[in-house]
């Protein structure tokens, strides 16, 4: 939810900013701005709209300096139009910040700066907060660094700001609370920060995520200096990063999301890698060995995500119940963190998510620690804030995902689930050693079946053609293909703007029936195992009221074939893994349709990926 770049060195700023915001504009892409020290002054262009906007506004313009700020939004206070973009300026001109987050004391705030006499632009919590630190500067005389630190004590809210002050030039403040913020150490003493390591990548692997109330001060060739609210001194410890470059490029698709769909062989198998050994059939998932013991005797467990992040927790649900035999519990981080829920010191609680950083997820997650849960951690980001908060974790390791609507992080998830759920239940010995090697051979080919339902692409076209100007769509799935669904009918209402809905395949009868005519395109997750004769039944009762009918079904199938107007085999698989299978055609549907509609795939309105604020 908004990217953040800022760039202090040697080297020209504003390429190596407006190609970090390129790299950051999956989280948000409703206006975009800079800010450049020049000459005594800090000149900022901003403007609605992406990124490449931007780029046109200043051509010709004089972008010469060597240090700067910048910023794609995803708007929260105030509509998205230029005023409201960052970076905001201070009153005097002499202060510039860009912010990721939202300020929630922002009226008390402001009503200080009003006595003041200070006339605002714009409608953001963020101009309020720049002109509340210059306020703070102004009557304590302090410099930059100490009077954001001081500011910062009367803030509430999430934040990750970069500043920068005339009054130091070439320097670099910097501070976090809830929103991530990374700070790159190049190898010529100059410094990159970002919202993410994806801006940062290309100059550096040497990075320090910033922690929650820490402030640090980056100044180019000198020792960043990293200090708490009360202004006592961190020893920051450097990470090094392990990602590519390659990783964060199309790389011959059209559309990161079609690149990430295509990824998901590898990215599965990565997410299983080293995690199972063949031989003796064994499944090792390191980061939470230590816990095991106390995962066992535990009286539930409580998944929370939001988003896909959630569906793949539904999909959890079915499989560690099935499988360890350990009742479990999904729950929206949003719902969770507002309605005073029962949790007990013997619950587990897990929190989903790809980016780590979701900002409900990770409330649900620090209040079911205050309550006492053990905390586990599924996160695709290395090094997120959610890896950070949990007790223990697993990680998906699905690489980089750029692409707004997720699509390999929810296959890495549903893996790293499956390998936890089997897992448990070889531990408690509530799977029987057939059927648990059964599940675990089949679990290692499934890269291998996935490339399989990969192949159906093309068909997967043909039919989005047939039905790309819909209005509605349904999707219904059983057991533990019915998450399947609701991520079918999530991934088209995100990319292609088309009403979907995802539901029990017997719940159709309480209501979505009424829907169904010749024109209402109906997704059927109709595999051999599970529930099959009874979807079978179900796919009847749309045929009797004419809806047409998409199936997913297993290969061979003759039956579903026969009432079917569409299928899609996928190849025969236990059910436990058909999630992994199943969900492939349906990513490939929503992103040809969205394609053929001309939406842009990668950045669909309204949305961005990492949802930093409640
Ligand atoms: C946003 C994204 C979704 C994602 C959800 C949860 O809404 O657009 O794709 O599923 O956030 O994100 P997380 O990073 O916690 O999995």
């Amino acid at each position: 939810m908004c990217g953040i770049v800022g760039y202090t060195g040697k080297e020209q700023a504003y390429p190596i900013l407006i190609n970090g915001l390129k790299k950051l504009e999956y989280r948000g892409y409703d206006s975009a701005g800079i800010a450049l020290e020049q000459e005594n002054k800090i000149v900022v262009y901003k403007t609605k709209g992406k990124v490449s906007d931007l780029e046109e506004m200043l051509k010709g313009k004089n972008i010469s300096s060597h240090t700067g700020i910048a910023h794609t939004r995803w708007a929260t206070h105030g509509e998205p139009n230029s005023v409201n973009a960052h970076p905001h300026l201070s009153a005097s001109g002499k202060i510039a910040i860009v912010h990721n987050g939202i300020i929630e004391n922002y009226d008390v705030l402001k009503d200080t700066l009003i006595q003041d006499g200070i006339a605002l632009k714009s409608e953001t919590d963020t101009e309020i907060l720049v002109n509340f630190i210059e306020k703070v500067k102004e009557e304590t005389g302090k410099n930059l660094f100490e009077a954001t630190q001081l500011a910062l004590k009367r803030v509430i809210g999430a934040y990750a700001i970069v500043l920068m002050d005339i009054d130091m030039p070439g320097t670099l403040v910097v501070a976090r609370k809830g929103s991530p913020l990374v700070i790159g150490l190049g190898r010529d003493g100059d410094y990159i920060v970002a919202s993410d390591a994806s801006p940062i990548i290309e100059k550096t692997k040497t990075v320090y995520y910033l922690d929650d109330d820490e402030v640090g001060i980056l100044m180019p060739g000198e020792e960043m200096v990293i200090t708490t609210l009360n202004n006592e001194r961190i020893n920051p410890k450097l990470t090094e990063l392990d990602l590519t470059i390659e990783e964060l490029e199309k790389g011959g698709f059209d559309y990161f999301m079609l690149k990430e769909i295509y990824e998901q062989p590898k990215s599965v198998y990565d997410s299983m890698r080293g995690r199972i050994n063949t031989e003796q059939k064994i499944i090792r998932l390191g980061g939470i060995e230590p816990y095991e013991n106390h995962i066992l005797e535990s009286d539930r467990m409580i998944i929370v995500g939001c988003g896909t992040s959630w569906h793949a927790g539904l999909v959890g649900e079915y499989l560690i119940e099935e499988l360890a035999r350990i009742p479990v519990e999904v729950e929206y981080g949003s719902e969770f963190r507002y309605r005073n829920p029962v949790i007990r010191p013997r619950d587990v609680v897990v929190g989903i998510s790809q980016s780590g950083e979701t900002a409900d997820t990770l409330a649900a997650l620090k209040l079911a620690k205050e309550k006492g849960a053990l905390l586990l951690g599924i996160c695709n980001v290395v090094g997120s804030s959610i890896a950070r908060e949990t007790h223990a974790g697993v990680y998906t390791h699905a690489g980089p995902e750029i692409g707004v609507a997720s699509t390999k992080a929810f296959t890495a998830q549903v893996t790293v689930l499956l390998l936890m759920a089997l897992r448990l239940g070889y531990l408690k010995g509530t799977i029987d050693r057939e059927r648990y090697e059964k599940l675990l051979y089949e679990l290692e080919k499934a890269p291998e079946l996935i490339e399989k339902v990969l192949q159906t692409d093309l068909q997967v076209q043909q039919i989005a053609r047939v039905y790309k100007n819909a209005t509605n769509f349904l999707y219904l799935g059983r057991g533990v293909n019915f998450p399947v669904a609701l991520e079918g009918a999530l991934k088209l209402k995100e990319i292609s703007y088309i009403h979907a809905e995802g539901y029990p395949a017997a719940e159709m009868k309480h209501g979505p029936i009424a829907l169904i005519d010749e024109n209402m395109p109906v997704l059927v997750i109709a595999t051999k195992k599970g529930n099959y004769d009874k979807i079978v039944s179900n796919i009847r009762e749309i045929k009797a009221r004419k809806g047409k009918i998409i199936a997913i079904v297993t290969e061979g199938d003759k039956q579903v074939a026969e009432l079917a107007d569409h299928i899609i085999e996928i190849p025969e698989a236990s059910e436990e893994l058909s999630p992994l299978l199943a969900t492939i055609p349906l990513q490939l549907l929503a992103y040809h349709i969205a394609v053929m509609l001309g939406r842009d795939v990668d950045k669909p309105r309204n949305l961005a990926k990492s949802v930093t604020v409640e």
